[in-house]
């Protein structure tokens, strides 16, 4: 089973041919407003089993990306240019610039060169605002006689004004963190360890981010695991602490989960973007369980959408608030939106539907919101079904939605077609979010936000406290076309319905 092209997913990042895994070094060019994307990429392949390059994406506005190919590879047969992130050395602390490169564009690389004796940090630089690579001469610029060390992730600290690098001794399940002040000389400052161990660790990163409704700022480690996390394969926990430029402290021992989908993977933040209210970043939509399988071609993988990033304080349950990460889905200009459906304050009765139709594109902005009344609540559920065309004269559905009798959300991406029977692909999943309001009378608000593009969902609950991100495999032919928001019993109120159908502008 091989899906047709018009499955592609539109606002979310593909490369044209060949296969992606995780996206490498994202950085924002303030000179030329632009963003750009790397990407772990093999240009003739679509089962990433050959020697890694690093592909090059970029975009104006992280919705619409235009693919440049290869442009870091490697130099001999049987060596991949793994993950890594990229800096703007703005003040040419590494020598690699003169006047001739604006400081807004001096991008240097660093990734890891994988080889079957070692796994070693490299350089390279870039004169012409990201588009090529140069790599130093003196590479590699560390080394510590390991296979298994990689995927560093670097920024620049202020405060303690130095480079910082934060990078995974995988099978020793230590993060290191290293400073250094010329992106060369780099001195190892604090093993971390923490969290699910899984196989092994992976592209680790820190960023900063405000706490909503406060001035404070706190610090958030993030770790990927693969193999070997609950749900199967591959995922990313989080770490909330304080971190002072050479070591990270967290503020209590808890794991939290960054996404709880089968398909959010190796998740990089943004250099340089120009937001002070959040840092932007980006996941790779898939797991290493399945991702060589999923039944599509010319390319095989992509990004999810591009995230903001903050922090809040929100109820784990009634009794107790946790700091949380809230992510919130960015749509950028080049987005044209058409609603077809809306609806404020709407009561559905037990098996009442609302079914609203799309044009042709696949990708829809699905907004619910919904309250629950506290009379037998637990027969009441309430559903998202996003159904495709009819081709072949069938017609095929996932859902989402709440139950609540399990106090959960869920999705169901299980489709009667030959894909979906890899062991692997997890068709039923769930995730917890406390109502966002319980009124005195015991009525519950929720709120729930689909993004569906081609085969993908990304689900954001309660205004992104919590996410949930799939793909999904429609049979060939079936694309979305039409959402259905139904219950199961009487007495959801206060439904407030919004899709809307996306393209791309011309
Ligand atoms: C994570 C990962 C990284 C590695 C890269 C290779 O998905 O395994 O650890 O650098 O992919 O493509």
């Amino acid at each position: 089973m091989v899906l047709a092209t018009s499955n592609r997913p539109l606002i979310h990042f593909t490369p044209q041919n060949g296969w992606m895994n995780d996206p490498n070094g994202p950085w924002y060019d303030a000179k030329d407003e632009l963003y750009h994307l790397y990407f772990q990429y093999t240009p003739n392949d679509t089962t990433g089993q050959l020697d890694l390059h690093w592909g090059h994406a970029s975009s104006t506005d992280l919705s619409k990306w235009t693919d440049h190919g290869s442009v870091i590879a490697p130099d001999r047969e049987g060596e991949g240019i793994f993950s890594g992130s990229v800096v703007v050395d703005y003040n040419n602390t590494s020598g690699f610039f003169n006047e001739s490169v604006d400081p807004r564009q001096r991008a240097v690389a660093l990734y890891t060169l994988n080889s079957e004796d070692a796994q070693v940090q490299e350089l390279a630089y870039s004169t012409d605002g990201g588009f090529t690579f140069e790599k130093y001469e003196n590479n590699p610029v560390l080394e510590v006689n390991s296979t298994q060390f990689r995927d560093p992730k670097v920024f620049w600290h202020e405060p303690s004004n130095h480079w910082v690098m934060v990078l995974a001794k995988s099978q020793e399940y230590k993060i290191q963190i290293f400073g250094s002040t010329d992106l060369k000389n780099w001195v190892l400052h604090l093993n971390f360890s923490a969290g699910l161990y899984g196989f092994q660790y992976e592209c680790p990163g820190l960023m900063e981010l405000p706490v909503e409704g406060t001035d404070e700022k706190k610090w958030v480690m993030i770790l990927a695991i693969n193999p070997g996390m609950p749900l199967g394969g591959s995922a990313n926990q989080y770490f909330i602490g304080d971190f002072d430029g050479y070591k990270f402290t967290p503020d209590d021992h808890q794991t939290r989960i960054h996404d709880h989908g089968k398909d959010y993977y190796a998740f990089q933040t943004f250099s340089d973007t120009p937001s002070e209210d959040g840092v932007l970043g980006v996941a790779w939509a898939s797991n290493w369980q399945y991702a060589r399988h999923v039944p599509t071609d010319p390319w095989r993988g992509s990004t999810g959408i591009v995230r903001n990033h903050t922090l809040a304080k929100v109820p784990g349950n009634p009794e107790t608030d946790l700091l949380t990460l809230v992510q919130t889905p960015i749509f950028g200009e080049s987005i044209k939106r058409q609603n077809l459906f809306k609806t404020l304050n709407h009561t559905l009765y037990k098996n009442e539907s609302i079914s609203v139709s799309g044009n042709s594109t696949g990708v829809f902005d699905i907004e619910v919101g919904f309250t629950l009344s506290p009379k037998e609540l637990n027969s009441k559920q309430l559903q998202v079904s996003i159904l495709s065309n009819k081709a072949n004269g069938t017609q095929e559905e996932i859902k989402l939605g709440y139950d609540a009798n399990a106090e959960a959300f869920f999705i169901d991406r299980g489709v009667d077609n030959e894909f979906n029977k890899n062991v692997f692909f997890t068709d039923k999943i769930s995730a917890i979010a406390e109502p966002l309001k319980t009124d005195k009378d015991g009525y519950k608000t929720y709120k729930l936000r689909a993004i569906v593009d081609k085969n993908l969902l990304e689900v954001f609950l309660n205004d992104g406290v919590s996410t949930i991100t799939n793909t999904f495999f429609f049979s060939s032919g079936h694309l979305p076309a039409s959402v259905k928001v139904g219950a199961s019993a009487d007495g959801i109120y206060a439904v407030d319905v919004k899709v809307d159908e996306l393209s791309l502008k011309a």
